[in-house]
């Protein structure tokens, strides 16, 4: 497989992350979200809304298999709630990218697209909410993580550097 996944929760800069990982390594990268929006030519902020989360969720588990059965030397990154799939571990080796809910609103409100990464994601609409989803989800993050990079003030360049320098040190 020789596969990486990037989890971590909804604006942690698993993107970021990933654009520079492919700038400093050989591997390809896809994007989970991506994936299900080219499949359903549209947002994920409609098809929350007009389908619902569950059809979301069946979405993410049919990328899921496929990538399991298909993909192989690529950097995977995922949206907040991919981790939830069950074969993540036969997909690849998983990196969580990791910081405090406060530090990831912030680096969302300091984006210049600020008003757009906030209005994309539904589960961000209500902060109180999200605070509760990230201390429910952290742990489980935790405990999935192969790898775990604190992203926390630091730049996409350097998160990139060190999970290219931690993924060959785990091999
Ligand atoms: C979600 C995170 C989003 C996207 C969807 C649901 C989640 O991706 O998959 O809105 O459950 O945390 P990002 O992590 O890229 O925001």
């Amino acid at each position: 497989m020789n596969n990486v996944i990037l989890i971590g929760f909804m604006g942690v800069g698993k993107g970021s992350v990933a654009r520079e990982v492919i700038k400093h390594s050989d591997y390809i990268a896809i994007d989970t979200d991506d994936l299900i929006e080219s499949m359903e030519n549209r947002k994920i902020k409609h098809i929350f809304a007009n389908e619902g989360e569950k059809y979301f969720r069946d979405l993410e588990k049919k990328i899921s298999n496929w990538l399991e059965q298909s993909v192989d030397n690529t950097l995977i990154s995922t949206g907040g709630g991919f981790y939830k799939q069950k074969n993540l571990k036969k997909i690849a080796k998983v990196v969580l990218l990791d910081s405090p809910f406060d530090a990831i609103i912030k680096r969302i409100k300091n984006h210049p697209n600020a008003i757009k990464k906030l209005k994309k994601r539904p589960l961000l609409q209500d902060l109180k909410e999200a605070k509760k989803l990230y201390d429910i989800r952290r742990p489980e993050y935790l405990a999935l993580a192969d790898i775990v990079i604190d992203v926390t003030n630091k730049s996409a360049i350097e998160c990139a550097k060190e999970l290219i320098k931690k993924v060959k040190k785990h091999a």
